[in-house]
């Protein structure tokens, strides 16, 4: 199958709408891929990059259906890492002494993956030109490190189209090509996720690159990237929103990530995120487990942070392996301007947050104060996490003005007795929350987590939550007989 791009501009790659990892299992794709290849033909035909070599028998078969192999006068190799170098094996098994334009440091990665020093390598730099034909030329922009040393792009005059590669794309599979046909938050959820987890660290050489871009004045009609769709409607929109992510990009957003053996480092992620809500309720407070959670959804959340939290129990007194594994990509991630806070439970000592602490500021965080807790959180922990995240929370206000005034947070000795109303027989079972007074009374149940009426508080499952503060029975005490309830 091909799909008209312009002109005598084609796309003849592969969709993928099944594969699920990348870069080994390193990048989880939610929506698929595409690879995409175009077939140039001018007064010369040309081929700019091939597909994932696990499509080699397809890309050969479909392009056969359009050409005749042998009129392909020359490939350009924009990138060599197999998911678009991949077919080069099986397609110049077919026309072996056809010319490969590639950048020097591709040689060393064709070579290592095909093992053909024999095929015809040209070598091109940035601003080097060959003609096409029909008034048309192709100009070569090297990219070192964007994301490989090989990766360029390269640019056709005359239709104004920039064959990016890598760069401006995104792990999107969509029947529709072009950017304007496909759901655009979709699409641009997708471009963040891209960009966030895998060009992140080479933020400072996109900026350079697009403006060396930029300055050589030239009209870009369309980008086409080598994964998911062609930028034709408003091409620059994603050009103009790389430079805004490689700008220390951050939002108004803290993500809090733990993991936690007993739920309690979950506790303390719970009424930490109720205490930044508190004081900032306009700050997004995004919570993960990262045993549970997508990894790469994490990461994206970090990525659109101004702060993060990162909490987990101590477990042979160090963290919790899924922690250290995901503060490793973080530190490889090289976030800018960010800050960062430790927090976790233990039993006998408290490794894993002092660790935590060190790994981030290690990694540039501006770390805040730790914070532990000593087993499972009592009431009064419960109390200190929310207080712990109302004092963080201030700190990073990115607007003081707008932060909220929050209520004292409620000891049990503070609560109010309950109104005549609400008063409770001399008989009365209810269990009162420490954290926000919410009532469980056992006629009534809480049948929106499955509790039927009836049921006695001994019999409420663990994993039952407070309806209001999601917080575990662990924070309920009774209610007294006289409204007020047991300390
Ligand atoms: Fe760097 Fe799409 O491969």
């Amino acid at each position: 199958m091909t799909i008209h791009v312009k002109n005598n501009i084609h796309w003849v790659g592969q969709r993928d709408w099944e594969v699920q990892d990348f870069h080994g299992t390193e990048y989880k794709m939610t929506k698929g891929t595409s690879y995409n290849s175009y077939l140039l033909r001018e007064e010369k035909t040309v081929l700019i990059d091939t597909v994932d070599h696990r499509f080699s028998y397809q890309f050969l078969q479909n392009l056969e259906m359009e050409i005749d192999l042998s009129d392909i006068d020359f490939i350009v190799v924009n990138h060599a890492e197999e998911d678009h170098s991949g077919a080069l094996s099986a397609l110049m098994e077919k026309i072996p002494g056809t010319p490969i334009y590639c950048t020097e440091a591709a040689i060393d990665s064709i070579v290592g993956h095909h093992h053909h020093p024999e095929w015809d390598f040209r070598t091109v730099k940035t601003g080097d030109t060959i003609d096409i034909g029909n008034g048309k030329q192709l100009i070569f922009i090297e990219a070192p490190m964007l994301h490989w040393p090989d990766s360029m792009m390269t640019y056709m005059t005359g239709d104004a189209v920039l064959f990016s590669n890598d760069a401006f794309g995104q792990h999107y599979c969509d029947e529709h090509l072009f950017n304007d046909e496909v759901e655009q938050n979709e699409l641009m959820d997708q471009c963040l996720r891209y960009y966030s987890n895998i060009l992140t660290p080479f933020s400072s050489l996109v900026t350079a690159k697009i403006n060396e871009v930029l300055s050589f004045n030239v009209p870009v009609d369309m980008i086409a990237t080598s994964h998911g769709i062609v930028w034709r409607d408003n091409p620059t929109q994603i050009v103009h929103q790389y430079l805004e992510w490689a700008n220390n990009y951050q939002e108004d957003r803290i993500t809090i990530f733990y993991d936690s053996m007993s739920n309690n480092t979950r506790m303390m992620a719970d009424a930490i995120a109720q205490g930044i809500h508190d004081v900032d309720p306009k700050v997004a407070v995004k919570v993960f487990n990262v045993s549970k959670h997508d990894k790469n959804e994490i990461l994206a959340n970090v990525f659109r942070s101004k702060g993060i939290f990162v909490g987990s129990s101590t477990m042979n007194n160090v963290m919790m392996p899924k922690i250290a594994g995901m503060l490793e990509e973080i530190t490889g991630l090289r976030f800018k301007n960010k800050k960062a806070a430790a927090f976790g439970s233990y039993g006998w000592n408290g490794g894993a947050v002092d660790r935590i602490h060190a790994r981030l500021t290690d990694a540039g965080f501006e770390t805040a104060l730790s914070l532990k807790t000593k087993w499972r959180p009592d009431g009064k922990a419960v109390r200190e996490c929310r207080e712990h995240g109302r004092q963080i929370a201030k700190q990073w206000a990115l607007n003081s003005e707008t932060l909220a005034e929050a209520k004292p947070i409620s000891s049990p000795t503070e609560i109010a007795a309950p109104s005549e109303s609400e008063e409770h027989p001399a008989d009365c079972q209810c269990m009162i929350c420490t954290v926000c007074n919410w009532v469980y009374d056992p006629t009534i149940g809480e049948p929106n987590q499955g509790v039927e009426p009836g049921t006695a508080w001994g019999d409420v499952p663990d994993y039952f939550l407070c309806p209001e503060c999601n917080l575990g029975k662990e924070v309920f005490v009774e209610h007294s007989k006289d409204g007020q309830e047991a300390a």
